[in-house]
């Protein structure tokens, strides 16, 4: 019996130094020392023994037990550091490799522009001034010298609000463009008076590349005493120099607006190809920008300012054109696609 227990030892210890997998530790350990391994079922028998016989294989049992359950231990611990070494070898990250950016909000386009627009304004000293964007008649148009049958109210098509008219103010209206807030601030703060409007304005229009229902203008206001079209054509020279980063020229074609007298329209030199005529500017190196003039001696006095001591210029242009010339873009509709390509490049 004593040489079996040996024979045991001997093979339950080889195959434990073969095993290779920290799961088979377990088989091993049932195979040979379990309840009913190899060294029990050859002690099943030690009953028929003598007590001197029993006491020597007992302790023999004992000690090949003792090596196989220890050997069995330093077994395990051995393949399960193996193991984990694996593990983490498989799972190791390179700190080096550049990390994936998040995708930052930034601020849009067309808010951009604005703040822009505002800030080289208020650094030649103009006040920003806000109105109402659900505004009366009265303010969008009448005091604006748009007569009542006058046909240029139907320069504007219009969104009137579905309420009764106020026997003063008239209909209310969606403001079509930044202008009311001309009579407004005059009325407010008097003269001198140096403000722009920045702001959204809304339409009646059918939306295609060009049109949209809603869309943003820049205003500019300046009342005081001897002013005239050469002050005019200095700040919006300067502004959009300053905008647009180069030495822009401007020139004056006639306008026409109820609300300024003389009405001008004004183009700019071109920035693609600085005056040599490209695709952009119709080959002429101007491109039309905004509308401005003189302000209108009854809008004066509509705004309780009197036309014989101030005057002064206004002018009203579009943000969506100026960030797309900015740009370079086609349409007014890609600032509102959505679309991340484009977003992107702002
Ligand atoms: N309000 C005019 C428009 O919306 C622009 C403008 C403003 C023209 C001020 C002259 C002076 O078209």
């Amino acid at each position: 019996m004593l040489t079996e227990i040996t024979e045991i030892q001997n093979q339950a210890l080889q195959e434990i130094s073969q095993c290779e997998k920290s799961e088979q530790i377990l088989e091993i350990e049932k195979k040979y020392i379990g309840k009913q391994g190899a060294l029990a079922d050859i002690l099943k028998n030690i009953k028929n023994l003598d007590v001197e016989a029993k006491k020597t294989i007992g302790q023999k049992a004992n000690i090949s037990k003792h090596e196989i359950q220890n050997a069995l231990i330093n077994k395990r611990r051995e393949l399960e550091n193996k193991e984990l070494l694996e593990q983490l070898k498989a799972e190791k990250i390179d700190v080096t490799l550049p990390s994936q950016k998040p995708n930052n909000a930034t601020i849009n386009a067309l808010s951009a522009i604005q703040k822009q627009a505002e800030e080289i304004f208020e650094k030649m000293g103009f006040a920003i001034a806000d109105g109402p964007h659900v505004e009366s008649e009265l303010y969008n148009f009448d005091s604006l010298n748009f007569k009542t049958h006058h046909p240029a109210r139907d320069i504007q098509d219009t969104f009137f609000i579905d309420k009764e008219a106020n026997p003063e103010h008239g209909k209310l209206v969606l403001r079509t463009h930044t202008s009311p807030v001309q009579v407004r601030s005059m009325l407010k703060m008097g003269a001198p008076l140096k403000i722009i409007i920045p702001g959204r304005v809304y339409r009646n229009e059918d939306q295609d590349a060009t049109h949209e229902h809603t869309f943003y203008q820049i205003e500019g206001l300046l009342i005081d005493e001897n002013i005239g079209i050469g002050h005019l054509k200095a700040v919006l020279e300067e502004f959009l120099s300053q905008l647009f980063n180069t030495k822009i020229e401007t020139k004056f074609r006639p306008g026409y607006f109820p609300f300024t007298e003389p009405s001008l329209e004004l183009d700019m030199s071109c920035v693609f190809c600085k005056k040599q005529g490209c695709k952009i500017c119709k080959h002429t190196g101007f491109i039309e920008l905004l509308g401005c003039g003189m302000v209108h001696p009854n809008v004066l006095k509509a705004s309780n300012i009197d036309p014989n001591q101030h005057q002064g210029f206004a002018f009203g242009m579009g943000l969506d054109r100026i960030l797309m010339l900015k740009h370079g873009f086609a349409s007014v509709c890609d600032l509102r696609a959505n679309d991340l390509r484009i977003l992107k490049q702002l």
